[in-house]
């Protein structure tokens, strides 16, 4: 169905998408969708029509510089919260971490670091600053990023999450973002399609793995972080992304405590309680607070039966099988 109203969120639209897209559409496999109707697999991963639009207008026009960097993440890996803490660390020197004038305490992190390919799906041509480094965000699978990504140096931190919980986060954030007339989700539904590899940029195991194995070839360019290490030892990865980006702290900064300040100003308690994350909408229409939930490791216990855990995990092994990577 064409959507031609102004005023439904742009992630719901398909009326601006490019006549390429559109012809690309009409060739590709479908399948149902997590937020609208139907979703469209190109170059072996999972899209929705706007996404889509965002993939193609970015693989064609963006330029990458050696100094850029960015962040990967499949959704509802805790892209929120990573993009606060680059953020934080990347731009210590102007904004320093415990001003009261923040910009993560004024703006959605989302805001401050927009999704490159949403950038794109509006604007073939978008003016990004020019000061090194810029910070960019994506979804985008590793197979699909631009040439001028692949031909460049320039720095990838990856952060993944444990299946079981991004399924579940999934889940609930999806069901909020669906338009009423389209009605809920149901959990069994939705499990069949994750299982299956339909999932938003999924299938989420390929994903993941494409990263990982990026990381293992090029360790200097690409850092794989996992949810689950950020939420345990906070401090040591916090450290380590900063020193990934070419600003480790100081002597002087850690006798500050500097580190448990980014932690302070990015954790889930104090972003999810401001009046910036709790009230109105991204410019790409999806409401802030659906961005915030629990932020806890295992919350999957409450909502999956044995079953459904036990062949998560299997699936999780069989995929990941010889790979080194572990949950
Ligand atoms: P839950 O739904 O399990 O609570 P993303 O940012 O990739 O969309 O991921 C959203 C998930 O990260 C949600 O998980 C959300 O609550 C959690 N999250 C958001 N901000 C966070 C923070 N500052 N610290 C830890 N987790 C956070």
């Amino acid at each position: 169905m064409e959507i031609t109203d102004p005023t439904v969120p742009k992630y719901l639209q398909n009326f601006q998408v490019s006549q390429e897209c559109k012809n690309l559409i009409s060739s590709l496999p479908e399948e149902r969708g997590w937020v609208v109707p139907t979703m469209y697999k190109y170059q072996g991963f999972w899209h929705h029509t706007w996404q889509l639009q965002g993939v193609l207008s970015f693989q064609k026009h963006f330029h990458a510089q050696d100094t850029d960097i960015l962040l990967v993440t499949a959704p509802k890996s805790g892209t929120t919260w990573l993009k606060a803490i680059s953020f934080a660390i990347t731009n210590r020197i102007k904004y320093p971490v415990t001003s009261s004038n923040h910009p993560l305490l004024k703006n959605n992190s989302h805001v401050l670091v927009p999704f490159v390919e949403h950038v794109y799906a509006e604007n073939p041509n978008p003016e990004f600053s020019e000061t090194p480094p810029r910070l960019f965000a994506t979804h985008v699978p590793f197979v699909s990023l631009p040439e001028s990504v692949h031909n460049s140096k320039c720095k990838i931190v990856y952060m993944c999450r444990n299946p079981k919980d991004l399924f579940v986060s999934a889940f609930h954030f999806t069901n909020k973002l669906r338009p009423q007339y389209m009605g809920k989700n149901s959990m069994e539904d939705m499990f069949d399609l994750f299982c299956k590899g339909v999932f938003l940029y999924g299938p989420y195991w390929d994903h993941v793995l494409a990263y990982w194995n990026e990381a293992l070839r090029r360790p200097k360019e690409v850092l794989f972080l996992k949810y689950e290490e950020m939420k345990e030892q906070p401090g040591t990865q916090v450290r380590k992304v900063a020193e990934f980006y070419g600003c480790p702290f100081t002597f002087e900064e850690e006798k500050e405590g500097i580190v448990d300040a980014i932690l302070g100003l990015c954790s889930f308690e104090r972003l999810s309680n401001l009046e910036v994350n709790k009230e109105g909408y991204l410019p790409t229409g999806e409401m802030k607070q659906a961005y915030f939930r629990k932020g806890e490791i295992g919350d999957w216990k409450n909502y999956l039966t044995a079953e459904m855990a036990e062949e998560l995990d299997m699936i999780t092994e069989h995929k990941f099988q010889g790979s080194g990577l572990t949950f």
